[in-house]
């Protein structure tokens, strides 16, 4: 489904990508393991489009991506969780999830002529809404109270809901546990399986690497850019140069 082809990413004479090439097949989880600053973030941003390849390619199906804007790989079905979140603090709940349905609005544009596209398209908004509150009935309780005023957790399941509101098929989260507390870490990583059993596919960033092995299929390491190690997560959590490097303490 997807493919990066030795792509690499430059900030100026910093290089957060070098040559990093690695495939994400449908309904799997892969997860990226890796220590600050090895370009795990970089990597999220160049596949969602959010900073430009300096060389390389990226590949969502037959289609290359790599050069589209972040909001056209939202309208390909690529939905992104960035690290620390990202939502609007001072919007309503459901203002930031009414964002998140902007793509699905933009890509039906050709059939919004008429009440029948028009019906489709509200329908389709109405009906992730619903997937969203079934998941995440909280966020129908906050719907009118200002997304600053959740909590760490509830800021978490917005905005994993506000990216759900596209539609999307394949979702890239970085960090999403950052911060939570360890109950919630594991409840993230299991609405994580879930979203997966349900038909999407997963690229994972997730700083406790145990814990993502135990849900992830493969995995692949990074280091200063570079991918290190790649093979199966059962492979990854049995290698002793990822135990000692990366696999500490982890809630699962
Ligand atoms: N906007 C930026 N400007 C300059 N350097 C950056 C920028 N973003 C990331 N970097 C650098 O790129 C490298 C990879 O960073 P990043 O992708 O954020 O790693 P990670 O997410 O694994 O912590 C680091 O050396 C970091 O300092
Ligand atoms: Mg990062």
């Amino acid at each position: 489904m997807l493919r990066v082809e030795n792509a690499s990413v430059a900030y100026g004479r910093i290089m957060g990508l070098r040559e990093v090439s690695l495939v994400v097949n449908d309904g799997e989880i892969v997860t990226i393991i890796g220590a600050n600053g090895a370009g795990k973030t970089s990597l999220l941003n160049a596949i969602s489009g959010v900073v430009p390849l300096k060389s390389g390619s990226i590949w969502l199906d037959d289609r290359q991506i790599s050069g589209l804007p972040s909001h056209k790989t939202v309208g390909l079905g690529l939905g992104y969780i960035p690290e620390g979140r990202q939502i609007f603090g001072t919007m309503s709940v459901s203002d930031n999830l009414t964002m998140g349905a902007y793509s699905e609005c933009a890509r039906n544009r050709l059939s919004t002529v008429g009440y029948i596209g028009w019906f489709l398209r509200r329908s389709t908004v109405q009906s992730n809404l619903e997937t969203v509150f079934g998941l995440f009935p909280i966020l129908r309780e906050r719907l009118n109270q200002r997304a600053g005023s959740l909590s760490g957790g509830e800021q978490q399941m917005l905005a994993i809901g506000r990216a759900l509101m596209s539609s999307p098929r394949m979702l890239l989260l970085d960090e999403p546990s950052l911060g939570l507390a360890p109950t919630l870490v594991k409840e993230i990583l299991k609405l994580i399986v879930r979203l997966r059993d349900e038909g999407l596919t997963i690229l994972l960033v997730e700083q406790d690497a145990t814990a993502a092995l135990k849900i992830a299929d493969r995995g692949y390491v990074m280091e200063r850019g570079r991918i290190s190690i790649e093979g199966t997560a059962k492979e990854l959590l049995g290698d002793d140069r990822v135990r000692q490097a990366y696999l500490g303490k982890s809630v699962a």
